[in-house]
């Protein structure tokens, strides 16, 4: 049996604090929210960035922040995340482009759910569309870019997850869909770090916190900014020995539980 790095109490560790710039990261659903913000803040601190939008065309939001940011440091590419022939053409057009890459940020997800229906309510199908973006998207997109992480030194995988997704804190009924999707993310995260661990690949969940996006809403306390911010700190000190680690936008594994 493959087993994790032990790394209990081991924490972020201060080996590469600071140490990314230059460095390549790919980010899925980087057309506007969460995905946005952390292309622009990952690009402000030196990143190349491979920013995934599946429709470039209508993410005025991304053109804009690639026109702002230092001329070659913000790169859109076409990526759909539930469509082989897209991520296949991304994998090429980054192959094209890119040595290896640093890190894979699997950030695109839906929540295609009012929230509040009942079990008897609820139609089904959300729950494949749920699964799709949130669970299969991102095994098909991390597998496809298994030979450019391999490439770079240090490669990390970075799932957006959500607190909706802790099994052990769930005590309503709310987001059936989205809520059960997540938890599988956070599953399909172990599973993937202790794969991919002895391949030198480290692979965590990070919540982003409550963030005002069409997804969070404008209740939301936190700006895309904020998340950003602290969310590419974090990114920059992810270690090996975080590897299958539920971690906050902060990196601690203190707010979080499976
Ligand atoms: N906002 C929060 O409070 C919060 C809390 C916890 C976790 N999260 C997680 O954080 C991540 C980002 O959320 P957000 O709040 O920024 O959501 P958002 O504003 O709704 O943005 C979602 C992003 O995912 C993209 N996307 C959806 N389906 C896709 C597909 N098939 N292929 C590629 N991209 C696709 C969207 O692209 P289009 O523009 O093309 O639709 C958009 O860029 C999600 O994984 C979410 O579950 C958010």
């Amino acid at each position: 049996m493959v087993m994790l790095r032990p790394a209990i109490g081991m924490g972020l560790g201060p080996w590469q604090v600071g140490s990314m710039k230059g460095s390549a990261v790919l980010i899925t659903g980087a057309s506007r929210g969460i995905g946005l913000a952390l292309a622009s803040e990952l690009a402000r601190r030196g990143w190349r960035v491979m920013a995934g939008a599946r429709d470039p065309a209508g993410a005025h939001g991304l053109h804009a922040a690639a026109q702002s940011a230092a001329p070659g440091s913000i790169e859109i590419l076409p990526l759909d995340v539930c469509s082989d022939h897209s991520v296949r053409s991304a994998t090429e057009e980054a192959a094209s482009k890119l040595r290896a890459i640093d890190v894979l940020v699997n950030n695109a997800g839906v929540l295609p759910e009012e929230g509040n229906e009942t079990l008897e309510e609820l139609p089904l199908e959300r729950f494949a569309e749920a699964f799709a973006v949130n669970v299969v998207g991102v095994a098909r997109v991390t597998r496809a870019f298994l030979p450019l992480l391999t490439a770079a030194p240090h490669p990390r995988v970075v799932n957006m997850s959500s607190r909706a997704g802790s099994v052990s804190r769930k005590e309503d009924s709310r987001h059936y869909c989205y809520s059960a999707s997540k938890a599988a993310l956070n599953m399909l995260t172990r599973a993937m770090a202790a794969e991919l661990h002895p391949r030198g690949v480290t692979v965590v969940a990070v919540t982003p916190g409550w963030v005002k996006t069409e997804m969070g809403g404008p209740q939301a306390p936190l700006t895309v900014a904020e998340s950003a911010v602290s969310l590419a700190a974090t990114i920059d000190r992810v270690t090996p020995g975080d590897a299958g680690r539920f971690l906050d936008r902060n990196g601690s594994r203190e707010t979080t539980a499976w």
